[in-house]
């Protein structure tokens, strides 16, 4: 049998102390101590003794394995295209998101359907069983091979796992679940990263894919499930801006997929709802024939994306005029800002505020066309016509630069019914029916075509 032992850890510089201090002793950085569990005889991550040698293998003799990975479909595609086409067996995934923006609800919903293909663990560490149950109700969820377990000691949920080899289990949430090793409380660092690194065993010793749900706080990094994004296979955000019923699952991390996949939810009376037409949901709102808002043809993930970015200029009152971004970079706006002055459209005195709708996050270049129309269409209230569109990244000079998959993009916007296109030069070859492109090689020519 190996002895427990427990350290402090200095997380700047690995220093080791007997008990935690508020200063490293050796660095001098404060707060950095972190309790960790040691097993005397084979400190983590190092071979235990006795334990057959590892040995290196030439690059050329590696079996590949390709397509060997089981995947799970979870029957919710907004799901599954996330997580690159389905669950991983023996994978762990980080779902971390705000409180309440939907977390248990959506494994919850995929629970049941990943429960008729073998046994499912629910464990709650936050919620009773009965508070689970009336969820499920809501939801109409009803799974036989669906099991429940409030527990928050992970030695429980590792022995139940072992009784019950489920092929997915579900922790909700890291935060409350804790190792009888550490002596820290649940939901700190130490124990956040001892619970993750025992789920990761689980999963990997057999067929069991695992889920680590994590509330995010405001800062984001503090015990948070910042710490073990390097851990997982896959992470998840689940995003929502408060104000809508949109939800956005977005893959920030994904060993078994292309990252920046995204799903779309709508939240309703009785559940989360799929919406698999992305475009559409997000152009729902917009009003047409209004000045400060121009569609944009993004690419989030694979996947094309109409969304529509708005802009509002005005006169500061006494202040320093406002710079305030919902969703797009802050420091690009400014950028995009000056490069107008640059063609004589100053805006050093004017307040400024850029959203992209729909509580999305556009944060590839090629918005930047549209979010320099936006700001003009407000500047001059003059609206872009409800059936035009563009895309383009704007370089400093004022020139429109060449983005990733015009094709894409021009036909998802033909898809939409949109009937013309503003954007660099080079995606006038790809232009499908009925739509015609403007291609253009500067912002002053693309301001043009636009209005
Ligand atoms: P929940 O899944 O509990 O969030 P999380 O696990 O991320 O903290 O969902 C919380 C919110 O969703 C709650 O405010 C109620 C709402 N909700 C609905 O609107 N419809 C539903 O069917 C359900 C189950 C929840
Ligand atoms: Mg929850």
């Amino acid at each position: 049998m190996s002895k427990v032992r427990r350290v402090w850890v200095c997380q700047q510089c690995g220093h080791q102390a007997a008990k935690w201090v508020g200063r490293c002793t050796e660095c001098k950085a404060w707060n950095t101590l972190v309790e960790e569990v040691q097993a005397s005889g084979s400190p983590s991550g190092r071979a235990t003794p006795g334990a057959p040698a590892a040995s290196p293998v030439p690059l050329s003799q590696i079996a590949m394995d390709r397509g060997g990975e089981v995947r799970l479909r979870t029957g919710l595609g907004e799901l599954d295209t996330p997580l690159g086409g389905g669950l991983v067996a023996g994978s762990l995934v980080l779902l971390g998101g705000d409180p309440g923006v939907g977390k248990s609800t959506i494994l919850l919903m995929a629970c049941e359907r990943l429960a008729r293909r073998g046994p499912v663990l629910y464990v709650t560490g936050e919620e009773s069983l009965q508070q689970v149950r009336m969820r499920a109700d809501r939801l109409g969820v009803t799974a036989d091979r669906l099991l429940l377990l409030s527990a928050t000691d992970f030695t429980e949920v590792e022995r139940v796992v072992g009784e019950m080899s489920p092929i997915v289990v579900v922790v909700d949430s890291v935060q409350t679940v804790w190792v009888p090793e550490l002596q820290s409380i649940p939901g700190s660092v130490s124990q956040i990263r001892e619970v993750a690194h025992r789920a990761m065993l689980l999963a990997k010793g057999g067929r069991t894919a695992v889920f680590l749900v994590g509330h995010v706080t405001k800062s984001g990094e503090l015990a948070g499930p910042k710490v073990l994004e390097h851990f997982v296979d896959t992470v998840l955000y689940f995003e929502g801006d408060g104000r809508s019923s949109l939800r956005i699952l977005r893959s920030v991390k994904n060993r078994f997929g292309a990252t920046g996949e995204l799903g779309l939810f709508e939240m309703a009376g009785d559940g989360l709802r799929e919406v698999p037409d992305a475009s559409a949901r997000l152009l729902e709102e917009r009003l047409p024939d209004t000045a400060g808002t121009v569609v944009v043809a993004a690419i989030e993930g694979t996947r094309p994306l109409l969304a529509e970015v708005q802009a509002l200029v005005g006169r500061p009152g006494m202040q320093m005029p406002a710079r305030t971004t919902v969703g797009v970079d802050r420091a690009r706006v400014s950028m995009l800002a000056a490069v107008l002055g640059k063609v004589g459209l100053h805006l050093h005195d004017r307040d400024l505020f850029v959203n992209a709708a729909g509580g999305l996050r556009l944060i590839e270049p090629a918005a930047d066309l549209a979010v320099v129309a936006a700001i003009v269409s407000s500047l001059q209230d003059r609206p872009v016509p409800e059936d035009v569109l563009c895309f383009g990244e704007v370089g400093l000079v004022g020139e429109v630069r060449n983005v990733t998959q015009p094709g894409v993009r021009l036909r998802e916007a033909a898809r939409q019914g949109f009937r013309r296109v503003v954007a660099p030069a080079h995606a006038c070859a790809d232009a499908p029916a009925g739509v015609e492109v403007v291609g253009v090689r500067s912002v002053r020519d693309a301001l043009s075509a636009l209005f």
